[in-house]
């Protein structure tokens, strides 16, 4: 009998933005080797990392109009839920999200470490 052991790897963190630059309830796009991504900071204080392409037509969701925890694509007004990515019916899809920290000041968002090596 075969058994198989799945291994989560450790998560790899990446210093993107000071987090008193981040603007409150509005996106802000940050690149990592050609990866881009949309930093949304709440009037929470909390921080939220999605993938910065909407599903439908690749609308850039760090430019979208943010209304509570969500935000409007800019080219057809989808509404996705920013922490968990899920886009809102009657539309479907989502959009990846990255686990996010914040550290003396700086934010840090959390890459798989398969990444380190893609890139
Ligand atoms: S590209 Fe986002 S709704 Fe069409």
């Amino acid at each position: 009998m075969e058994i198989k052991v799945h291994m989560d790897s450790a998560p790899n963190w990446i210093a993107v933005a000071l987090f008193d630059e981040l603007p409150v309830q509005s996106g802000k796009t940050v690149r990592y080797h050609g990866l881009e991504i949309a930093l949304f900071r709440f009037t929470s204080g909390k921080v939220h990392a999605v993938q910065n392409r909407c599903p439908h037509k690749n609308g850039v969701l760090a430019e979208g109009l943010v209304c509570d925890e969500h935000v409007y694509c800019p080219m057809h007004e989808r509404k996705i839920h920013i922490p968990s990515g899920n886009v809102q019916k009657p539309d479907t899809g989502c959009v990846q999200t990255y686990e996010t920290k914040i550290e003396n000041g700086q934010v840090y968002i959390a890459l798989p470490e398969e990444r380190e090596v893609a890139v």
